[in-house]
């Protein structure tokens, strides 16, 4: 290995809870956690960011006060890093930024995703090649632009004696289908901690529903359960990507609304818990026959999520990815990274199975320092 053999990998998810920064090496094209560095995003930078979530009218300003400032959030989760394991610069290749998603709409005329996090300014404040802006050629490609994390999934968990799932539950859950002949796919089954941390922030004023207590304590509400799975998404075809556009606070109080029932807030909690487990298993159900399901995300701490989701996949093994050698709450930052080496190598990514694009790319703009 060279002298500048580590990559950093960024990503703030759709939970918008902080920016995970994970510093990565590599091989065989095979990840090894060196270091890793969570940082909180400050409530007005986040309050900012879902303001430009919404589907309304928004101010250019907001949106590039924003921009730059999501990419020195970023460029300071890496500068604290290097700084708290006393590693220089020189020796990352790169930053594979994923940015901050605002807006994805993969279907339509002119299908678009907006991941903001100014690269330049994170090239400028670390001194390190970025590269960044990764969904969008693979949308210019014919690809729905996500999801990518299961071009890492392929890469380190495919086993050629079992059929395999990995489920990630960030705000929304995507699963990789990864069969033991060779094929694969991957898609959003829908939404996951975004809509529980939503309706506890509501009433608690909690960040989340911690190892889903006051689910637990709650009883789901079977008209409610059956409305919200009720919902357009569910019947799409693969490949489908999902994201706040669709599945945010407004859309769970319309449904409210439309129920027109008195429901206790616990229960209501209880029933988004359900609704998160069951689209999840109904996504599995339509395209896979695992033996094994591995669990990434933060959803994979949230013991009530693991053992229902256990409880509903009887005679399959579900376990956390942990058991596969990576840290559940890594997953994301680290292929951000491995996808930052592909780009850097310049070797092209075959999305297709995963995406629907049409041919493999180079996907990622290069930000060099
Ligand atoms: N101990 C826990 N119990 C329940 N939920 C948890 C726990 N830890 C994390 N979470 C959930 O995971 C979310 C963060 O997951 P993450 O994978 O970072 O999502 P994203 O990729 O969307 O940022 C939090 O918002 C919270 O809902
Ligand atoms: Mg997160």
């Amino acid at each position: 290995m060279n002298d500048s053999n580590f990559y950093i990998g960024l990503i703030s998810g759709t939970s918008i809870d902080g920016v995970d920064c994970a510093l990565v090496q590599f091989e065989n094209e095979q990840p090894k956690l060196i270091a890793t560095h969570f940082k909180a995003i400050d409530p007005s930078l986040r309050k900012d960011i879902l303001r430009l979530c919404s589907n309304g009218e928004i101010d250019l300003e907001l949106y590039g006060n924003t921009d730059v400032n999501i990419g020195r959030a970023f460029a300071a989760a890496v500068n604290e890093l290097l700084v708290n394991e006393s590693i220089e610069k020189s020796t990352v290749r790169a930053i594979g930024s994923h940015g901050q998603t605002v807006y994805h709409h993969p279907t339509g005329n002119s299908p678009f995703t907006l991941q903001i996090g100014d690269p330049n300014s994170i090239t400028q404040l670390t001194g390190i090649t970025t590269v960044a802006d990764f969904r969008r050629r693979d949308m210019a490609a014919g690809g729905q632009g996500a999801p990518l994390a299961p071009l890492l999934h392929r890469n380190c968990f495919q086993s050629s004696s079992t059929d395999r799932v990995v489920l990630n539950v960030g705000g929304i859950a995507n699963i990789t289908v990864l069969n033991k002949d060779g094929t694969c796919c991957a898609f959003d089954t829908g939404p996951a901690n975004v809509l529980m941390d939503y309706w506890i922030e509501k009433h608690q004023q909690k960040n989340y529903d911690k190892n889903g207590d006051w689910a637990s304590s709650g009883t789901a509400n079977q008209s409610l359960l059956k409305l919200l799975m009720d919902e357009e998404y569910f019947s799409k075809a693969i490949p489908k990507s999902t994201g706040r556009e669709l599945f945010n606070g407004p859309w769970l109080e319309t449904k409210l609304q439309k129920l027109g029932q008195e429901i206790k807030p616990a229960d209501i909690q209880a029933t988004l818990l359900r609704f998160t487990i069951d689209s999840i298993v109904d996504g599995i159900r339509k395209t896979a026959e695992p033996t094994e399901v591995y669990v990434c995300g933060g959803g994979a701490h949230n013991s009530a999520f693991m053992s229902g989701l256990q409880a509903r996949l009887r005679n399959r093994n579900v376990a956390s990815s942990s058991s596969l050698g990576i840290d559940p709450d890594w997953v994301e930052a680290i292929a951000f990274a491995w996808m930052a080496k592909q780009t850097m190598d310049g070797g092209s990514i075959d999305t297709t199975s995963f995406t629907g694009a049409k041919q493999a790319i180079i996907l990622g703009g290069v930000y060099k320092a």
